[in-house]
């Protein structure tokens, strides 16, 4: 039986965020230069996008390029950047046709303008649309991002004078780049690396962690089905006991 029919469709993850790791490693047992290992790594991500949004997942979060990431090789970083802007022009020009959202997380200041502009406007175009939003995390850090949520938090003291004692989790979630979102329950990571990298920490404090072998490059739909139905064995707690949950 394919991982898709052993898929529970009443519990679909509202929200799967991935890292994609490994393009490097895949260009390089290929002979290939690392740029094309990104190229066929921008087809996978679309790829999993269409099969997220099959099986009804809400958001999906796909980890395209971190603030570390601008300490590449500049050719590699322009080279990610305008694959970047090509993706968003091509692969995800049929956005709208699907009724798909596109969002991004990160610092979008630091992106040169013309990758900027060409996934601003796909953002724009797409806000109203009602099926899965795809969130691309760009110049993201998460640690980056919690500190400017401070920040954010003691401008507005600086002018409401709110009492500091009641600040609660969402208030503080409301001042992070995924304010509104539901956290994801499944975290994917590719590669064989066993790490986080700075990648949602506020966010996946409960998700389930899925880790492979399989390197981005080759993870291709029946893998990420594989992900979902190894998540849907597990038992989510929460902090309380196993016999809680079932009562
Ligand atoms: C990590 O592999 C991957 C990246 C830093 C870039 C990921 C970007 C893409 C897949 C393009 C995505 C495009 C869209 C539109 C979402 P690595 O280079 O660290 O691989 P390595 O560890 O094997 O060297």
């Amino acid at each position: 039986m394919s991982f898709l029919e052993q898929i529970d469709k009443e519990r679909i993850p509202q929200h799967v965020a991935v890292i994609m790791d490994g393009n490097g490693r895949w260009a390089k047992r290929l002979g290939k230069d690392r740029l094309e290992g990104h190229a066929m790594g921008a087809h996978r991500a679309r790829e999993i996008v269409d099969a997220a949004n099959k099986i009804g997942v809400k958001y999906i979060t796909l980890y395209a390029f971190s603030i570390e990431n601008w300490q590449r090789p500049e050719s590699e970083v322009s080279g990610l950047m305008s694959l970047l802007a090509k993706s968003v022009a091509s692969q995800f020009a049929d956005l709208i046709k699907y009724n798909m959202r596109l969002m991004t997380i990160g610092d979008n200041s630091m992106l040169p303008a013309d990758v900027r502009q060409e996934i601003e406007e796909a953002c724009r175009k797409s806000a109203q649309n009602t099926g899965i939003t795809v969130v691309i995390a760009l110049s993201y850090g998460s640690r980056y991002e919690m500190l400017a949520a401070v920040k954010k938090m003691l401008h507005k003291y600086e002018s409401q004078r709110f009492d500091i004692d009641s600040i609660t989790d969402s208030d503080f979630e409301s001042c992070l780049y995924t304010s509104g979102m539901p956290d994801p329950e499944l975290l994917i990571r590719t590669s064989g690396e066993v790490r986080i990298s700075n990648f949602l920490l506020w966010q996946i404090s409960y998700s389930e962690l899925y880790f492979t072998d399989v390197l981005w490059p080759d993870f291709g739909e029946e893998e990420f089905y594989k992900a979902i139905v190894d998540y849907q064995r597990r038992e989510r707690r929460f902090g309380k006991t196993s016999q809680q949950i079932k009562a």
